[in-house]
């Protein structure tokens, strides 16, 4: 039995509703789960909810209720959207349970007991919002407090401190010696420029006079500790029992890397005597009109309205098609439609349209077997195993996009191919080589639909079960054996008709925040 692959995503704040980001981030580790399944890989998905920290506390006292009576109403909102998105993850860990809070208090303890936390006085500047204390190098170039800190207030607090500075040594090496650790490639560039300058032992408490909303410190019940190295440790709490650590990727947005993931993680482990996670997959923000989507902003809640009116599937392909990962993509109404239309419907629906009247017309719906194979053919066989080696060396970097690009050359190949075939003449040919011809035509298209069907099947899982459906084939659970070109498709019944993608009026764009 193969290692299990064991993939995450971050777990989103619970003081607010899910948007645009939360959702792309599910879906591309999804789509990574779902293929690695096919890939006869066994797969644990990881997602969850952080639901302790500042912020929530303050959520909850505007509206009058327990933090947990928020948390629990907001989980149900962020479950639901997994739902509606098709997302196939194995658990989902909150924050708030019992068997995430032990590890946490177990790993304080840990590295209390081994003296890698100690307690210190510390004034300075902190900022509310990042529920931090800032130093000099984080004032903006005018001297003022960048606005992502929100207040900055002069405080004097005791607390307890992670000796991270004890680590960056080993893990400027670590990140060095594992190029493939922070991928895309460029981000680690940023890690180690961060590193260039020298660590300071991470706060890693928080006085209950300021929040009760959190783990308490083991050793001191007067703390909780720091909302980061709570969330953070679950991606090991979900697993301890089942022997999954270390996990293979971590998938997070760019803005969660340094230092969180990159930096405070691994040290975290190091110093508890754990494996390092083997790659940190980092994805760029989702933006509106050029401005970073998020709940403060709130210009990206509607668009998951588009999953609504298009289908699950449809979205799912928007996010994976439009977005290179690690890059930033601009959502908006005009390039879902243009999507919608031109790749979705007029390029694959098209296709499959296509192949159902042509069979049920001239082989009463059965798939015939190819006769003649001539250049076309040929072409077309050669472009299926270039098609498959691009896709499959885009998925291996996580570039979702580049491979989905690569397979609709394909696509459009098929349809170029039924052009200069045409054969609704061949069709009408008393000739036999004629009819040869269009045996291999049909053939031939529904064994590209097959093969697209099947790699889709990922990023589009219930509409690329629905095409297999239609031309007869069953939905594998596996991909040995059904990547090559084959003739298993001979004599397939397929279905009189099939709408994969209705036209469909656009919703009202999202509303300006
Ligand atoms: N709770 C922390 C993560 C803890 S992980 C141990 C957090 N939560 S979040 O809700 O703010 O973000 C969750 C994920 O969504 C992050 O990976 C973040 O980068 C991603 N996104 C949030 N907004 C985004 C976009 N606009 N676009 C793409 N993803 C972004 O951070």
């Amino acid at each position: 039995m193969p290692r299990k692959f064991y993939l995450t995503t971050a777990i989103d704040y619970a003081n607010g509703a899910p948007h645009l980001g939360h959702a792309y981030e599910k879906v591309l580790a999804d789509v990574i789960a779902r293929r690695q399944r096919l890939l006869g890989r066994p797969t644990h998905f990881l997602t969850g909810l952080d639901e302790h920290g500042q912020k929530v506390q303050q959520t909850a006292q505007k509206r009058g209720i327990e933090p947990q009576v928020l948390v629990d109403e907001v989980a149900v909102v962020f479950q639901a959207m997994l739902a509606e998105l098709n997302i196939s993850n194995d658990d989902y860990i909150r924050t708030t349970e019992p068997r995430h809070q032990r590890v946490v208090q177990d790993f304080l303890q840990r590295l209390f007991d081994q003296g890698l936390i100690f307690k210190a006085t510390k004034s300075g500047w902190y900022s509310v919002r990042q529920e931090q204390f800032l130093s000099d190098k984080d004032r903006a170039e005018d001297g003022s407090w960048p606005e992502i800190y929100g207040e900055v207030t002069q405080t004097t607090e005791e607390n307890y401190y992670f000796k991270l500075s004890q680590f960056q040594g080993w893990l400027g090496e670590h990140i060095q010696s594992h190029p493939d650790f922070i991928t895309p490639r460029f981000r680690r560039n940023q890690v180690l420029e961060f590193l260039k300058e020298p660590l300071n032992d991470l706060c890693i408490s928080r006085p209950k006079t300021r929040l009760t909303w959190g783990i308490e410190l083991p050793f001191d019940r007067s703390f909780v500790t720091y909302v980061w190295f709570d969330a953070l440790t679950n991606y090991y709490s979900a697993v301890m029992d089942q022997g999954l650590w270390p996990a293979d990727v971590h998938v997070i947005g760019k803005d969660i890397l340094s230092p969180p993931h990159a930096v405070y993680w691994p040290c975290m482990l190091k110093a508890l005597g754990l494996e390092t996670p083997r790659q940190l997959l980092v994805h760029g923000w989702w933006t509106v009109n050029n401005q970073k989507a998020s709940k403060s902003a709130g210009n990206a809640t509607d668009t998951l309205g588009f999953a609504r009116s298009h289908g699950t599937d449809a979205f799912r392909y928007y996010l994976c098609r439009e977005m290179v990962v690690g890059q930033d993509a601009d959502f908006s109404p005009t390039t879902f439609e243009n999507r919608y239309k031109a790749d979705l419907g007029n390029n694959l629906g098209n296709l499959v349209n296509r192949l159902l009247n042509m069979v049920g017309r001239n082989y009463a719906g059965k798939v015939p077997a190819p006769g003649a194979d001539e250049e076309h053919e040929q072409h077309l066989r050669k472009l299926w195993s270039e098609t498959l080696a691009k896709f499959d060396e885009a998925c291996a970097e996580f570039q979702i996009s580049h491979a989905l690009e690569a397979l609709w050359v394909f696509v459009s190949a098929l349809n170029a191919y039924i052009e200069t075939r045409a054969p609704w003449k061949l069709a009408k040919s008393a000739d036999a080589a004629d009819r040869a011809r269009l045996d291999s035509c049909l053939a031939y298209v529904a064994e590209g639909l097959r093969l697209i069907g099947t790699l889709l099947l990922p990023v589009m899982p219930a509409t690329a079960a629905k095409l297999l459906a239609n031309i007869g084939r069953p939905v594998p659970t596996d991909y040995a054996g059904q990547l090559a070109w084959s003739t298993v498709g001979t004599g397939s019944a397929v279905a009189e008709k099939c709408i994969l993608f209705p036209p469909i009026e656009p919703p009202p764009a999202p509303s300006p925040a």
